[in-house]
């Protein structure tokens, strides 16, 4: 059994008055066992904060979004080396919403991806249709397609793939257990045809409004190695009752 992955996307929110969320969600991970990794990505303002109150205790720290290059002439940008420094260890690429907000492109996710394998980081590599894509039977194959081009042919142990469906994302709706069985078995599929024994080893994480109160069911699937989690991350609470039910799988 693969460790579960339960890692909070904090999104565009959070200031200093949050981070007592944080430290408790802190506290909180260490009573999360050996077989489960917990992770907060904050925005990029907090990481150092968070890392340095997440010293001496299992929480790991990720990036939301990297540069694909690593120095330069990019205002406004973070290179995966930053993030690094600032004490993350993981950072989420082409999240739906950087996709849609800026445009980025598959190849843009993937060679962000290879800039932060090469700084040392965890790619976190999100895909998911939308509700129409999903309507029109083509969220397989679309699915499929974005793991083509955003994916880089690189250390497997390094790589996690998050699929979230743009139509669960912060709705309050969630694919059915076995739609999203059949498509984490995909995902699969996809991963131990292109990456053979190393694509066994990746964790497939499902995302779009998980909460305390699904994440039972949702982490007991098939190929479910864990969630990305947005609003419920925001409050300790909800979070580590999501941490607790990864623990029970
Ligand atoms: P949600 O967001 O849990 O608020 O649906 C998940 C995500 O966007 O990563």
């Amino acid at each position: 059994m693969m460790r579960k992955l339960i890692a909070g996307n904090w999104k565009m929110n959070g200031t200093a008055a949050d981070l007592g969320e944080a430290r408790d969600i802190a506290d909180g991970a260490r009573d999360a066992g050996s077989d489960v990794t917990v992770m907060l990505c904050p925005p990029a303002t907090l990481i150092d904060r968070m890392a340095g109150m997440a010293a001496g205790t299992p929480l790991l720290i990720g990036g939301q979004d990297c540069h694909a290059s690593q120095t330069g002439a990019h205002t406004g940008d973070i290179s995966a080396r930053m993030l690094a420094d600032a004490g993350a260890s993981a950072v989420i690429l082409g999240h739906s919403e950087r996709r849609a907000d800026h445009g980025e492109s598959n190849g843009a996710v993937r060679a962000k991806a290879e800039a932060a394998v090469r700084a040392g980081l965890t790619a976190i590599i999100c895909v998911g249709e939308t509700e129409a894509q999903r309507d029109a039977g083509e969220a397989l194959a679309l699915v499929e397609a974005q793991l083509d081009g955003s994916v880089p042919q690189l250390d497997p142990s390094r790589l996690v793939i998050a699929y979230e469906p743009v139509w669960a994302i912060g709705t309050g709706k969630t694919p059915t257990a076995d739609d999203i069985a059949a498509m984490h078995h995909h995902i699969r599929g996809w991963l131990t045809g292109r990456l053979s024994a190393g694509g066994s080893e990746i964790a497939i994480l499902y995302g779009g409004s998980m909460k305390p109160g699904n994440a039972a069911e949702i982490l007991s699937l098939a190929d479910v190695d864990g969630g990305l989690i947005g609003g419920a991350s925001l409050k300790a609470a909800d979070f580590l009752a999501i941490v607790a039910a990864a623990k029970m799988k």
